[in-house]
């Protein structure tokens, strides 16, 4: 039986649409485990030596959402992944298995847009230009091949799912969750632009809301700027960071009898314009000292102490700051979509009244034609027309000081390069620029001439991938680069005023920002703010008219949209995985401890704890590499509780849950002995009862490949 409130709801915004019912959209949501190996390989984010997985504290998702329009056929497929960035190559791969499966002509790479929640704790291996796999060692088939496949599941599954459903749109600000890590550069924007916005970031959270046409709700996509660097580069476990946890925490949330990652209500946390945007909403201070610290030259900290941000939960640690920003991120997804905590529908107005938040407008049906338009865009070929009239050109890609892809605030300072393990690789093989190169990228001190290096094969990319979606008045921007805040503001505005001046928009149209998307191109700032070469500007690889490029690019896509005539300009994109390396670890055969059998227990819980106050429970086992198995969509450890009444194991707990982790150590590479831990922190609300801890492997025989 239908609650009474869905009806209540669904009529609720057709009235606030102004508008008949209309033949709605089909939708589909699915999720599926994109996790790859999770020990030896390099973490991808920070490119800081030695941070090989040891474990994983939460997997790793693909989150799908199909809107087909029965009336022209046109369907469109938005992607969120759990990683750092996402790959063009996995893109392409993607689109190939899905052409083998349903046609070529269902999905494309011009209707699917894979985002990433910008995670800095996920396995690398999946971007095929050199820059980026120096940090981790290569190109790894070991990481890119669960993720094409999990990525591929989660859309067959939207696609088996699409319904008659609806689709609604909301906005809301959500304050303390994130702060600007370079205001200085933020300041140089032109004042009268700055004065439209109230914040040096975009507080603003996007929402749009899936539910079936019976008003069950089927999932939500949110654009919320900040960077996903919460844990930082010393954790050793997999995990998706901030975006990552608020996943978890509003499915966990609306799939309450659900194991995590295996409920119907499928939650996304996209990233927008968050390169200058950080978690560490305290700001950043000096180690060992409260002295703030902006990562400059001009703020050096005292003595061996470095500049590192402060999240919320810094005194307990950056998982508990973790957990915060997530959690913000995921209370005021539920609000925007109309949903009180319990997991119960009620109307958007009533959830309105009972927030405590500033305000929680009430969605908006999202209605009308769906669209899109993508190319594969040479932005070193562009000229743009600057604001003075003069030609600006676009450069061949290079980098300036600091291309550690450590954040600043988070733990390097501004123009500094030396001794980090990324530089020790990079500086002899890289070629001294040009003069042309020079000027072009001025006042850029270039470091990394990545443009110009040939060997082994390109080592930035130089071909993008720009796309628009379309839905109704909801226009959906994807970006490789990661854009700071004043230059995703003035794409989306462009973009805006573009569609309006083309007849396609209106005061009422939206525009969302979806970045880094579908590849990966280091950084975007404006003009102005690259100007102060901060790591943003320094990292922004086609010069100072990077951001102008993009403006005319999605000029472009705009007038095709409005035109209604396809794109003939799209460039052929490179393929050099075949001529890449992988130096990553071999993993070698198992061998069970002296006198055990795999899965023996080595070290056990205790028959009996009493319970004061939290405790972590832990047990380890004869174990076998991770890497034989990457147990997609299943778990490496689980957390059992007896039933008193039938007396049954029920899971409670698997490897995706926040309060356990899995990690794992060889004891004896030689022999290849190795063991597996697995740790549940036990809350204080845990009832009295009796509980085991499981653990799941395979290993590999001597004689296996
Ligand atoms: C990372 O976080 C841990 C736990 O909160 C903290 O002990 C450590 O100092 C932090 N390190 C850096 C480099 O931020
Ligand atoms: C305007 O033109 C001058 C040179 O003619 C150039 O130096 C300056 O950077 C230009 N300004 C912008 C915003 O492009
Ligand atoms: C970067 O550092 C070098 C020397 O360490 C200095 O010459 C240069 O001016 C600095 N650049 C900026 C933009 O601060
Ligand atoms: C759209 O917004 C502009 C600027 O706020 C206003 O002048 C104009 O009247 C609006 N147009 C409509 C149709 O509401
Ligand atoms: C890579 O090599 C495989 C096997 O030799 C071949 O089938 C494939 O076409 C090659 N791919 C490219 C992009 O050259």
């Amino acid at each position: 039986m239908l609650p009474r409130t869905f009806f209540l709801f669904e009529l609720l915004f057709h009235l606030l649409a102004g508008q008949p019912t209309q033949v709605g959209y089909q939708v589909g949501t699915g999720i599926a485990d994109i996790t790859g190996p999770i020990v030896q390989i390099m973490m991808m984010g920070y490119a800081k030596h030695g941070q090989t997985g040891q474990g994983l504290a939460q997997r790793l998702y693909s989150r799908a959402y199909t809107v087909l329009d029965p009336v022209s056929g046109n369907r469109i497929t938005i992607v969120n992944t759990d990683t750092q960035s996402m790959g063009d190559i996995v893109k392409q791969r993607v689109v190939s298995s899905l052409q083998e499966i349903y046609g070529e002509d269902v999905y494309t790479e011009k209707n699917i847009m894979l985002a990433s929640t910008h995670s800095h704790s996920g396995m690398g291996g999946f971007l095929q230009y050199t820059l980026y796999e120096i940090s981790v060692l290569g190109w790894i088939e070991e990481t890119v091949q669960p993720m094409v496949q999990g990525i591929v599941k989660s859309i067959q599954i939207a696609h088996d799912n699409l319904q008659e459903g609806n689709v609604v749109y909301n906005l809301g600000e959500l304050l303390d969750t994130n702060i600007n890590r370079s205001p200085s550069a933020y300041l140089l924007n032109p004042e009268e632009e700055r004065a439209r916005y109230k914040h040096n970031v975009d507080k603003d959270m996007s929402l749009l809301g899936f539910r079936a046409r019976d008003g069950q709700p089927l999932g939500l996509i949110t654009w919320f700027p900040v960077h996903g660097v919460s844990i930082n580069n010393t954790n050793r476990l997999i995990n998706g960071d901030n975006k990552g946890f608020a996943a978890y925490a509003a499915e966990r949330t609306m799939n309450p009898d659900s194991l995590p990652g295996k409920g119907p209500f499928v939650a996304a946390f996209t990233q927008s314009n968050g390169a200058d945007v950080s978690p560490n909403t305290l700001g950043a201070f000096c180690t060992e000292t409260d002295i703030p610290c902006d990562g400059s030259r001009d703020s050096i900290c005292p003595g061996s102490s470095k500049c590192i941000g402060r999240g919320p939960g810094w005194k307990i640690g950056h998982f508990e700051s973790n957990r915060i920003i997530g959690q913000n991120q995921a209370t005021r997804a539920l609000e925007l979509f109309g949903q009180k905590r319990k997991g119960k529908a009620i109307p958007a107005s009533v959830s309105a009244s009972a927030s405590t938040s500033a305000s929680v407008p009430v969605p908006i049906s999202v209605q009308g034609k769906v669209d899109f338009r993508q190319k594969y865009w040479d932005i070193t070929k562009e000229v743009v027309i600057t604001a003075n009239g003069t030609k600006g050109l676009l450069c061949d890609p290079a980098m300036a000081a600091g291309t550690t892809d450590g954040p600043a605030i988070d733990g390097f300072y501004q123009n500094t390069t030396q001794g980090t393990f990324f530089w020790d690789i990079a500086k002899d093989l890289v070629k001294k620029p040009t003069q042309r190169q020079k000027e072009c990228q001025a006042p850029k001190a270039i470091l990394l001439n990545t443009g110009e290096i040939k060997y082994p094969f390109d080592w930035q990319p130089k071909i993008l991938d720009v796309q628009l979606l379309r839905m109704g008045n909801v226009y959906i921007i994807g970006v490789p680069s990661e854009f700071s805040t004043m230059s995703g503001r003035r794409l989306r505005r462009s973009v805006r005023q573009n569609l309006i001046a083309q007849g396609l928009g209106n005061n009422d149209t939206v525009v969302l920002h979806t970045g880094p998307a579908n590849g990966y191109a280091s950084y975007c700032t404006t003009f102005e703010e690259y100007q102060m070469q901060r790591y943003e500007g320094g990292s922004t690889p086609y010069g100072p008219y990077t951001l102008d490029a993009y403006i005319k690019v999605f000029g472009e896509l705009v007038s095709s949209m409005a035109s209604g005539k396809p794109i003939l300009d799209s460039e052929q994109l490179p393929n050099y995985v075949n001529a890449s390396y992988d130096f990553s670890p071999r993993q070698g055969a198992d061998r069970p401890k002296l006198f055990h059998q795999f899965g023996d227990v080595v070290r056990n819980v205790a028959p009996v704890y009493r319970r004061r106050k939290a405790l972590t429970i832990t047990a380890s086992f004869v174990a076998g590499n991770p890497r034989n198995d990457g147990m997609l969509d299943k778990t490496y450890l689980t957390v059992e509780y007896r039933q008193p009444s039938s007396g049954d194991w029920k899971i409670i707990k698997t490897d995706d849950d926040y309060d356990t982790r899995f990690i794992w150590r060889y004891t004896m590479p030689i022999l290849g002995q190795s063991e597996a831990t697995v740790e549940w922190d036990c809350g204080e609300d845990t009832p009295a009862g009796f509980y085991r801890l499981g653990y799941f492997g395979h290993h590999r025989t001597p004689y296996t490949k």
